[in-house]
């Protein structure tokens, strides 16, 4: 570990130390062999660009390992085990860090040598010496080659059109050769867990039992080499060395938080497929899922219940799996342990010693991952609103379904206020919708409501209507889902969907697509994933609905798949349906095949610095329009100016 000491002369200790091993010296570092790939790779010399870029990727993978090696290794030769007090605390990591230097340093020289810009380190995790690879190759006319290079790459840059051409070519190539298409840097955990699937989808559950149980060997692994890896210094965020003068035990409490956070990162970064930005969901958890099932379907029932009662660690009392943990009991007739799986279990892993748990600065904050199962709701907070579906009524997680939100005569008048405000405006009157073209699609933003109500082009009554209905809406959403922090406006918007007449016949389109709202819906992977182009930051959203007279137009929240429909709810006056963003629910609106639907449209975040700037300005328009009855001219102090505001 990286303890700082402030006194100068551990560090010239240290200086000399560094200085006499480093007559060990023998792995050429990775981002100079990458440099001198690179370098070539200009001069048209590839079969340099072959030999460096090659010895740079082998070094790469040497660092790592060496670095994994050693540091299990020492830390199992000097346990924090029977510490108990402070002194024996930092003899432990001395020894541990004089060993872990030593080891590492006999095997690939002096670390400092092997030390990398982070830009060139993300280089190699974007896997770009492998473009590199596949040009030198092909150009080498050495084809096998350049496309494993070129395959490798596509792995983790699957929207690089170029490379995608490429692969085409080779694989159109006479004597081109599917083995060819290796992922040199497949991860096995993933690698065996996608083969698993694959077989499990085609019912051969006696191949997926053994692709599943692999993967899982493999993910332990994995996850023992990741958490090594974090052992190393820290980086210490927002501080600057310079200025850092902590105590010794703030110094050691920080870079244990530190490598904390790193170790939580492994759970993430083990579950993220290649290139991507977001983790598979639920994937430690998926394995223990798909053996229960296929154990059962071996009539294997005790490896199932083991399974089904592994599973259920992770998602205590989850409903479908307790039932079939009741089922399996009943089959076998006895209980069964579950295996042990959490990582944190697991024997290599040793917890974080208590003296520096003590130390822990009260401002360090240790990241937890929990899924909250919420079955009952908060409270509705306005005595008028009725519960009409939980989540469990509406066959999901984090789902509910209210009446009587607003009243009848405010979904008249918010209705009304749809249509002069989209005539107000520029003669606009209602475009083409923009998911499907028959339907037209008008809208509007409260603040834009607003302005308008100020300039008297809607009535003023109503603009403070539709400001007031999304705050009840916020409420109600912010208490009924349980949140401990406040829930802010991300967007909201008014909005009437329009059947064109004429073009309703033999419609199977719908009126808005099934999406997630803060994921990007892969029913392929049947995956969502959090990443832009998604608003990522939005974490519930809901609609309140101000008319039913119309024909279609139904709600409905479907599977990942984005076909099987779970739950459909049909429009009217007042009623509100609210759900978390997520992948958990994707939804979709069926088509509008008569009349006008109308609804306010509300998305929420929980983080403050998404909250929605046009909500800080309408909420300051209101508070001037609260004033004006005092005073007249508050137009001119009316400085709406987006710069102030974050
Ligand atoms: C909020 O706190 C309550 C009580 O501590 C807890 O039951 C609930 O799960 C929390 N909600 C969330 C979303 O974390
Ligand atoms: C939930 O699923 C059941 C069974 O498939 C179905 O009868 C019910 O209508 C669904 N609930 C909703 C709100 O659609
Ligand atoms: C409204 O009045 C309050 C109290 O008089 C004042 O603090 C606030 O700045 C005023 N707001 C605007 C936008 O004029």
């Amino acid at each position: 570990m990286d303890v700082h000491f402030p006194t100068s002369s551990i560090l010239s200790i240290v200086l000399q130390a560094l200085l006499l091993s480093s007559s060990y010296g023998s792995l050429e570092p990775y981002d100079l062999l990458y440099n001198n790939a690179v370098d070539a790779f200009y001069r048209s010399d590839y079969k340099d660009v072959v030999r460096y870029m090659e010895g740079a990727l082998s070094s790469y993978a040497e660092v790592r390992q060496t670095k994994v090696r050693c540091r299990l290794r020492c830390q199992d030769q000097h346990p924090f085990d029977s510490v108990s007090m402070d002194l024996q605390f930092f003899d432990v990591v001395l020894r541990r860090s004089n060993c872990q230097n030593e080891c590492i340093e006999e095997k690939v020289g002096t670390q400092s040598m092997h030390k990398v810009s982070e830009d060139v380190n993300q280089d190699f995790q974007r896997r770009i010496p492998y473009n590199y690879l596949q040009l030198a190759y092909q150009k080498l006319k050495q084809l096998d080659k350049a496309a494993a290079a070129a395959h490798t790459y596509f792995q983790a840059n699957p929207e690089h059109v170029e490379m995608d051409q490429n692969l085409e070519q080779y694989k159109a190539l006479e004597g081109s050769d599917q083995d060819h298409f290796v992922d040199r840097e497949a991860r096995p955990h993933q690698r065996s867990f996608s083969a698993g699937v694959k077989l499990y989808d085609s019912a051969d559950y006696k191949g997926a039992i053994a692709l599943f149980e692999e993967a899982l060997q493999e993910y332990y692994r994995a996850d023992v080499e990741c958490r090594a890896l974090c052992q190393g210094p820290q980086r210490f965020e927002e501080q600057d060395h310079v200025l850092y003068h902590y105590s010794l035990y703030e110094l050691v409490s920080d870079h244990f938080t530190q490598a904390l956070h790193c170790e939580h990162e492994c759970v993430r970064d083990l579950s993220t497929r290649p290139g991507r930005l977001s983790p598979m969901e639920n994937y430690l958890p998926l394995h223990y899922d798909y053996l229960q099932f296929a154990y059962f379907q071996m009539n294997m029932v005790e490896e199932a219940m083991e399974c089904a009662k592994s599973y259920l660690l992770f998602h205590e009392g989850e409903e479908f799996m307790t039932e079939n943990l009741e089922y399996y009991r009943e089959a076998v007739g006895h209980d069964v342990k579950p295996r042990e799986v959490r990582p944190w279990l697991h024997p290599k892993w040793h917890p974080i010693p208590y003296i520096v748990l003590n130390a822990l600065p009260s401002s360090s904050v240790l990241v937890c991952v929990f899924v909250c199962v919420c079955t009952v709701g908060g409270p509705l907070v306005y005595d008028s609103v009725q519960l009409v579906q939980n989540s469990k009524a509406l066959n999901g997680t984090q789902r509910v379904l209210l009446d009587d939100v607003i009243s009848v005569d405010e979904c008249a008048e918010l209705t009304n206020l749809a249509h002069t405000v989209t005539m107000a405006g520029d003669g606009y009157r209602g475009k083409m919708s923009p998911h499907t073209p028959n339907e037209r699609f008008e809208g509007a933003t409260v603040l834009k409501t607003l302005q308008y109500g100020y300039e008297g082009r809607v009535p003023l009554r109503s603009a403070r209507l539709f400001y007031d209905a999304s705050e009840r809406a916020r409420r109600i959403i912010e208490s009924y889902f349980l949140l401990n922090s406040t829930l802010h406006f991300s967007y909201t918007h008014l909005v009437c969907r329009t059947a064109i007449t004429g073009q309703q016949d033999h419609r199977n389109d719908l009126s808005h697509p099934i999406h997630a709202d803060n994921c990007l819906l892969d029913p392929e992977a049947n995956e969502c994933w959090k990443e832009p182009p998604a608003y990522t930051y939005r974490d519930y959203s809901a609609l309140l609905y101000l008319n039913g007279d119309f024909e279609g137009g139904e709600f409905i929240f479907t599977e990942m798949d984005a076909k099987t429909v779970t739950a459909q709810v049909k429009p009217k006056c007042g009623r509100m349906v609210g759900f978390s963003s997520g992948g958990e629910n994707p939804h979709g609106v069926r088509a509008v095949t008569r009349g006008q639907r109308c609804a306010v449209a509300l998305w929420f975040t929980l983080d403050p610095l998404f909250r929605e700037l046009e909500r800080l300005q309408a909420d300051e328009v209101m508070q001037a329009l609260d004033n004006q009855s005092s005073q007249s001219q508050w137009d001119t102090s009316l400085n709406i100016n987006p710069k102030d505001e974050l």
